[in-house]
C-alpha cells in the first residue's frame, strides 16, 4: 500500500507542477476540461490509496492506539482483580501500576516507530530504484576519431516494445547530421543511445570504431556535451548554471554566455550572474532556457555535439538567437542535431529520418528529398511556410 501511496503522490506532485507550469498554455488552447481530468483522476488516486489505507489499517490502528492511549484502563482493574485474589502484594500492585504507566507512554515512540518503519521500508525500495540505474564501470580511453555509427541497433524502454529496431547510422568525425521525423518515433532515444543514457539490447553504438561499452564512462561523458529537449535548470544561479561544478572563471562563463547570445539578457537582470534561477527555472522562458543550456555546453566545449532542440517554438526575435547559438556552439564539432524545424538542415551535411522505430533513409538533403515520402512532404511544408512568411513581410513593406 505505501508504495502505491508513494507512486499517487509522486504523480500529484508531477501533475500539479506540470499544470501551474502550463497554466497559460492550457487557457490560451483552451483546454481547461481536459488538463483538470487529469489534474482531478490524481487527486482521486491520491484520496483513493488513503481510503483503502484507512479501511484496511483502521480497525487494527485503533485497536492499537486504544491500547496504548487507555492501558491503565486495563491494569487497573486486572491488577485489583488479581491483588483482591491474593495473587500478589499491595506493594507489587503499586509497583506494576507505577512502571505499567511508564510502560505505556513509552508505546507512543512504539507507534511513531511504527509508522516510520513502514517510511523506512519504502525508502528502501526507491532506493533500490535508483540503485538498479547501471553504473558502467571500466573501460579504455576515449578514441583518436569522433566519428559516430549505429550497427543494427535494437532498444526497448521496457523489455516489450521496441523504441528502435535495426537501426543504421553512419556520421563521419567533424560532420554536422540531422535526425527528422514524426513525434514518438524515436528521435530523443537515438541520442540517448549514443551518449550511453542506456545500453542497446542488439547490434552495437560505436565512436571512433570503438563500442560506447569499450569507452571509460565518465570519460565518455567528458567528451559528448547533450543540449536536451527540455533543459533542466537547477535552483542554483545563473553562473553555477552555466559552469555546473567546473572550474570556469566567471570571464570564461561570460564569453560562453556571449556565443550563446544570452550575456545581456543575464547581465540586465539585477543580480546579473548571481541571479538564482528558482525552482525549474520559472523565471527564465523557453528561449532563455535553452540559450542558457547552450551556454552551459559552448563552456564545456566537447568535441561530439548532441542537440535535441526544444519541440515548443520559441517567438521568432528568441529564434533568430537561439539559431545564432546553436550556429557557434556547432563549429568546428562533429554533430547530431534533433531538428524539429527544418531550418536547422542549413548547417547540416546529412539528413536521417527516423519511422517506424528505425532510420528509414539517410545521405545529403537531395539524397533524402528523393528517397523519404516524409521528408518530401516535410519539406515542401516547410517551403510554403516560408513562401508565406516572405508574402507577408513583402506585403507588409508595401503597406498592404
Ligand atoms: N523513458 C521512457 N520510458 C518508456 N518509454 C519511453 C521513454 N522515453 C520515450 N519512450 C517511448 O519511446 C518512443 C520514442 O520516443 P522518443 O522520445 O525517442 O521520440 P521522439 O522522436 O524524440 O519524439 P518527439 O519528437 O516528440 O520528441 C515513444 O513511443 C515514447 O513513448
Ligand atoms: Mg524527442
Amino acid at each position: 500500500m505505501m508504495e502505491r501511496a508513494s507512486l499517487a503522490i509522486a504523480a500529484l506532485n508531477y501533475v500539479t507542477i506540470e499544470y501551474i507550469g502550463g497554466m497559460r498554455l492550457i487557457k490560451a488552447y483552451n483546454m481547461g476540461s481536459r488538463s483538470f481530468q487529469k489534474f482531478s483522476d490524481t487527486i482521486h488516486e491520491e484520496n483513493a490509496v488513503w481510503n483503502e489505507m484507512s479501511r484496511r489499517m483502521g480497525p487494527l490502528y485503533a485497536a492499537f492506539v486504544i491500547i496504548v492511549e487507555c492501558g491503565m484502563l486495563f491494569m487497573v482493574p486486572v491488577g485489583g482483580m488479581f491483588f483482591l485474589k491474593g495473587s500478589f502484594s499491595a506493594g507489587i500492585y503499586l509497583l506494576f501500576a507505577f512502571v505499567g504507566s511508564l510502560y505505556f507512554t513509552e508505546l507512543r515512540p512504539l507507534q511513531e516507530l511504527g509508522s516510520g518503519f513502514a517510511e523506512v521500508l519504502n525508502g528502501l525500495f526507491k532506493a533500490k530504484d535508483i540503485l538498479d540505474i547501471p553504473a558502467f564501470e571500466g573501460g579504455g580511453a576515449f578514441p583518436e576519431s569522433c566519428g559516430i555509427e549505429l550497427r543494427n541497433v535494437r532498444f526497448s524502454y521496457d523489455g516489450k516494445t521496441d523504441a528502435l529496431r535495426n537501426c543504421n547510422l553512419k556520421l563521419p568525425a567533424g560532420q554536422k547530421l540531422a535526425l527528422v521525423g514524426g513525434s514518438g518515433t524515436g528521435k530523443s532515444t537515438v541520442i540517448q543511445l549514443i551518449s550511453r543514457f542506456y545500453d542497446v539490447q542488439e547490434g552495437e553504438v560505436l565512436i571512433g570504431n570503438k563500442n560506447v561499452r569499450e569507452i571509460d564512462y565518465e570519460t565518455l561523458l567528458k567528451n559528448i556535451s547533450v543540449v536536451f529537449q527540455k533543459s533542466f535548470l537547477t535552483r542554483e544561479s545563473v553562473l553555477e548554471n552555466i559552469r555546473m561544478g567546473s572550474n570556469a572563471t566567471l570571464e570564461q562563463v561570460r564569453e560562453a554566455a556571449r556565443s550563446a547570445q544570452i550575456d545581456a539578457f543575464i547581465m540586465s537582470l539585477p543580480e546579473g550572474y548571481d541571479t538564482k534561477v528558482g525552482s525549474f527555472g520559472s523565471r527564465f522562458s523557453g528561449g532563455e532556457k535553452q540559450r542558457i543550456a547552450i551556454a552551459r555546453a559552448i563552456l564545456k566545449n566537447a568535441p561530439i555535439l548532441i542537440l535535441d532542440e526544444a519541440t515548443s517554438a520559441a517567438d521568432p526575435e528568441n529564434q533568430v538567437e537561439i539559431d545564432k547559438a546553436i550556429h557557434n556552439l556547432c563549429c568546428g564539432k562533429t554533430v547530431i542535431i534533433v531538428a524539429h524545424r527544418l531550418s536547422a538542415i542549413r548547417i547540416c551535411d546529412q539528413v536521417a529520418v527516423v519511422e517506424n522505430q528505425t532510420i528509414t533513409c539517410r545521405g545529403t538533403h537531395e539524397e533524402v528529398l528523393e528517397c523519404s515520402a516524409y521528408y518530401r512532404k516535410a519539406w515542401m511544408d516547410y517551403e510554403t511556410a516560408r513562401q508565406m512568411e516572405y508574402r507577408l513581410k513583402g506585403g507588409a513593406a508595401h503597406g498592404e
